[in-house]
């Protein structure tokens, strides 16, 4: 499996872009926020997801899926590392990463010989922290806390912070929209 191009320039630091922050109130405006984060997606990107268990990552890689228009439902990888989902158009396929197992990072994702480039799609990694930022240094963080032990509460504060140069000048405060 390729990895994609690392657009770093030693002489240029990679720079932070405009980052947004935004409150969600229900799983239906966490799907929501995902197809709008899908509209600032191309083929190449990577999408960093964090937060502790159960707060929303995979929830908004759903709706960034329906927003890709990519084929198969969005669930939980939890008995494989990655899944491939095609586009039903001609846009990027998804390519969605659960590295909570991934022991051996990069290495371990590049030998995972899934069929399609990584520079031709868009990634989403779980739990990726520490894992997979050699790959570029083009990423978007995105950041979900919820309120500590309560886990019936459905609001979830979400930060979105894009590294490098890929992200430098993107606006993602329509992200708040
Ligand atoms: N505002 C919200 N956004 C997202 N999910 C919410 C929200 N409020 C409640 N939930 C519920 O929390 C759960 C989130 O599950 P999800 O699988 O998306 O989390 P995750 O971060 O991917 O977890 P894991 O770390 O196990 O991969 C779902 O059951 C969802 O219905
Ligand atoms: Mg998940």
């Amino acid at each position: 499996m390729e990895a994609p191009a690392a657009a770093h320039n030693p002489a240029e630091p990679a720079q932070d872009g405009v980052g947004a922050q935004i409150t969600v109130n229900s799983p239906e405006q966490m799907q929501e926020l995902g197809r709008r984060l899908a509209k600032l997606l191309r083929a190449g990107d990577l999408v960093m997801l964090n937060g502790e268990l159960g707060a929303g990552k995979t929830t908004l890689t759903r709706g960034l899926g329906e927003g890709l228009g990519v084929r198969g439902a969005v669930t939980s990888p939890t008995f494989v590392i990655a899944r491939v989902h095609p586009s039903l158009g001609d846009g990027p396929p998804l390519v969605h990463v659960d590295a909570y197992r991934l022991g051996g990072g990069l290495d371990e994702m590049e030998d995972l010989d899934l069929d399609v480039s990584l520079s031709d799609s868009v990634i989403v990694v779980e739990w990726g922290e520490g894992k997979v930022e050699e790959l570029t240094d083009d990423r978007l963080h995105v950041v979900i806390h919820r309120a500590v032990g309560d886990t019936t509460d459905e609001v979830r504060h979400v930060t979105v912070t894009g590294l490098g140069r890929r992200w430098a000048s993107a606006d993602l405060t329509v992200l708040a929209a």
